[in-house]
């Protein structure tokens, strides 16, 4: 499909994100993603926050009783956070993708080391533009900070596009707290500043997926301080 907002996204800022995750953002996510005591109280706090997100996530997916049979696509899968507990519960298929090959190499090892069945596992290195197939389920979590609002609503219709039944994603939401605290540099402070944060309007959001023929099935707001995150859940329309 043609991404005709896409081009919001500059090219070459799509560039320093991805430069930015292969490393010095590889080093500090990888370790905010863990469990080592290396993280400052920001970092802890969005830790804290993070797994809020992928804890709802995998309770959302466990509730409809269609993991087994499940293809799971995992856009922008960073260190494999969502992906690795969803094959340890027993998912049909993965397919973890991220613009960071640091970040796909570090789920594939962490796959390996907790002995995950790897034949349902595949990895790719690639951004959500070029994403292709067609899956049960489409996640993409805390990956739209880096839309902003025109590419992100794009991505939705991309992202719903390969998505048969169910499309999951979370993004940072647009309030005026969180637009002030953006203007004064607090929102996501420190060396994450180096790439663009883009906070979200969700009515753009939820139109791009109504349009593509899906609707709100439940959305959740997780919260940490430094971390806010929306979470929605859609499902394919059936009229
Ligand atoms: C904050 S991390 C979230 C990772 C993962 N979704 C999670 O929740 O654990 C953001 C991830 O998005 C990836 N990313 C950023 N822009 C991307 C793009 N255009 N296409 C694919 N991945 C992208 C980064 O490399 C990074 O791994």
């Amino acid at each position: 499909m043609v991404l005709e907002n896409y081009k919001d996204l500059k090219n070459s800022e799509k560039q320093e994100v991805a430069s930015y995750f292969n490393g010095t953002g590889f080093e500090r996510w990888n370790r905010i993603y863990s469990d080592t005591d290396d993280v400052n109280k920001v970092q802890k706090n969005i830790r804290i926050g993070h797994q809020k997100t992928v804890d709802d996530v995998l309770v959302w997916i466990k509730d409809s009783n269609l993991i087994e049979q499940s293809s799971f696509c995992d856009a922008g899968c960073g260190v494999g956070s969502l992906s690795i507990p969803l094959a340890l519960m027993g998912a049909g298929s993965i397919a973890a993708s991220d613009i960071s090959e640091s970040m796909v190499n570090e789920t594939r090892l962490r796959a390996e080391k907790i002995g995950i069945d790897m034949s349902k596992m595949k990895f790719n290195i690639s951004d959500l533009e070029n994403l292709q197939g067609s899956f049960h389920t489409v996640i993409c979590l805390d990956v739209f900070i880096h839309y902003p609002q025109k590419a992100a609503e794009d991505m939705v219709r991309h992202l719903c596009s390969l998505a048969e039944e169910r499309l999951i994603v979370s993004f940072a939401p647009y309030t005026p707290f969180l637009a002030l605290l953006k203007t004064i540099g607090q929102f996501f402070p420190g060396p994450s500043k180096t790439t663009r944060a883009y906070i979200l309007r969700e009515k753009g959001i939820v139109q791009a997926a109504e349009t593509s023929g899906f609707s709100v099935l439940r959305r959740k707001l997780n919260q940490a301080p430094f971390y806010y995150s929306q979470l929605i859940e859609f499902r394919r329309s059936n009229d």
